[in-house]
C-alpha cells in the first residue's frame, strides 16, 4: 500500500511525513518526529499513556490513524513548556514529587491542562 503525505503540525512546528495508512498518530509522532513524551501502554484506548491534545481536543493517539491528522494542530507534553519555562502543571508536579515511575507522567500533565 503506498504511503501518504501528511502536513501537521507539533508543538507549532510544522511537519509533512510520509505514513502507511494504518499508522498511529502515536507511532508517527514518536517513530517518526522524535517526540518520546506520549507512550504506548495498552494500544487499546483504555490506559491514556498517549495522550495528545488535537485541534484543542484531548485523544489517545493509539487509536486515530496518522492520516487522520492531516491538516491538524497537536500537542503533547513537550509543547506544554513555552519559551524554555515549564508550564504550571509540571512545575506543581516536580513541587509536590508527583512522579510514581513517570512512564505516564506526560499524558498526567497533559490531561491536567
Ligand atoms: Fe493506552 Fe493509547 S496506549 S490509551
Amino acid at each position: 500500500m503506498p504511503k501518504r503525505i501528511i502536513n501537521f503540525k507539533v508543538n507549532g512546528e510544522a511537519h509533512e511525513v510520509a505514513v502507511e495508512p494504518n499508522w498511529t498518530l502515536l507511532e508517527t509522532v514518536r517513530e517518526a518526529l522524535g517526540y518520546t513524551g506520549p507512550k504506548e501502554g495498552c494500544g487499546t484506548g483504555d490506559c491514556g499513556a498517549c495522550s495528545m491534545i488535537v485541534d484543542g481536543r484531548l485523544i489517545t493517539s493509539c487509536l486515530m490513524l496518522a492520516p487522520q491528522a492531516d491538516g491538524r494542530e497537536v500537542r503533547t507534553v513537550e509543547g506544554l513548556a513555552t519559551g524554555g519555562e515549564l508550564s504550571h502543571v509540571q512545575l506543581a508536579f516536580i513541587d509536590s514529587g508527583g512522579v510514581q515511575c513517570g512512564y505516564c507522567l506526560p499524558a498526567i500533565a497533559l490531561h491536567t491542562t
